[in-house]
C-alpha cells in the first residue's frame, strides 16, 4: 500500500483560531489537513466553504484534503481550485442519482466531475457513505479517474460519532486487493481504539477529528495512529 498519511479533521478544531490550529497540528506531525465542507443540504450541518480555505492558504503550505459533503460538487470545483485546495473529494451519491449508479460501467455525470476536478489542477477523491456499495466506485478507479477513495465509517455530518467497523470499514479490502497503489481514506470515529481494524482493512490515509483535537497531547495520537498502520 502507499505511504501512511495522517489527515486530522479540523472540524474538531477551534474555528475561531483556525490558522493557529492548522499550524500547530502540522508541527505535531500531521501529513495532510482534512477540511470538511458541509452545505446543510447533502448533510444536516453547515461548516465552511472556499472563502475560508482561501484565507487559510495564506497562512499554511499544508496539503489541503477537502471533503465536500455538498449536493452539487461540480458547482464548487473552480472556487476550491482557486482557493488552494489540493484534494477535492466529492460524494458518489451527490454526483449522480444513486439509483442510476452501476458496478458495470461509469456514470457519465460522475466521470465528468472527476475529469473537471483534475482539469482544475486538483487531485480527485470519491467518497462513499456507509450504505453505498464499494463496487459502485470501481468503474471510476479502473478508468484511472480517481486518486483516492474515501470510505465513510459514520454517517457524514458531525464529528465525534461512533466508528462503524465490520462490513463498513471492510469495504476497503476489495479496493486494496484490486488497486494496490490507490489512496484509500477512512473517515469517521477513527481513534487509537479503532485504528487496528482500519489498518487491517487496507486503508493508508487516516482521518481523525475528535481523537486528535480532543486529546491532551495530539502529537502522541498522530504518532500512535501512524505506528498502528505502519505495523
Ligand atoms: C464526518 C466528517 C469527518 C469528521 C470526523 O461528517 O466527514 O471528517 O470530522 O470526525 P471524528 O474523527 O471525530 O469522527
Ligand atoms: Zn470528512
Amino acid at each position: 500500500r502507499p505511504a501512511t498519511l495522517i489527515s486530522p479533521s479540523i472540524l474538531s478544531a477551534d474555528f475561531a483560531l483556525l490558522a493557529e490550529e492548522c499550524d500547530r497540528i502540522v508541527k505535531l506531525g500531521a501529513d495532510w489537513l482534512h477540511i470538511d465542507v458541509m452545505d446543510g443540504h447533502f448533510v444536516p450541518n453547515l461548516t465552511l466553504g472556499a472563502p475560508v480555505v482561501a484565507c487559510l492558504r495564506k497562512h499554511s503550505r499544508a496539503y489541503f484534503d477537502c471533503h465536500l459533503m455538498v449536493s452539487e460538487p461540480a458547482k464548487w470545483i473552480d472556487d476550491f481550485a482557486k482557493a488552494g485546495a489540493n484534494m477535492f473529494t466529492f460524494h458518489l451519491e451527490a454526483a449522480a442519482d444513486p439509483a442510476a449508479l452501476s458496478a458495470a460501467e461509469a456514470h457519465p455525470a460522475v466521470a465528468d466531475v472527476a475529469r473537471a476536478v483534475r482539469a482544475a489542477g486538483m487531485e480527485v477523491g470519491i467518497a462513499l457513505k456507509p450504505e453505498t456499495a464499494v463496487e459502485l466506485v470501481m468503474p471510476y478507479v479502473e478508468a484511472g479517474l480517481v486518486d483516492m477513495v474515501l470510505i465513510l465509517t459514520v454517517n457524514p455530518g458531525f464529528g465525534g460519532q461512533k466508528f462503524m467497523g465490520g462490513d463498513v470499514v471492510g469495504k476497503c479490502a476489495p479496493l486494496r486487493r484490486a488497486h494496490p497503489g490507490l489512496h484509500i481514506q477512512v473517515d469517521g470515529g477513527v481513534a487509537p481504539s479503532t485504528i487496528d481494524e482500519v489498518a487491517a482493512a487496507g486503508a493508508n490515509v487516516i482521518v481523525a477529528g475528535s481523537a486528535v483535537f480532543g486529546a491532551e497531547r495530539p502529537g502522541e495520537v498522530i504518532a500512535a495512529l501512524r505506528a498502528s498502520v505502519d505495523g
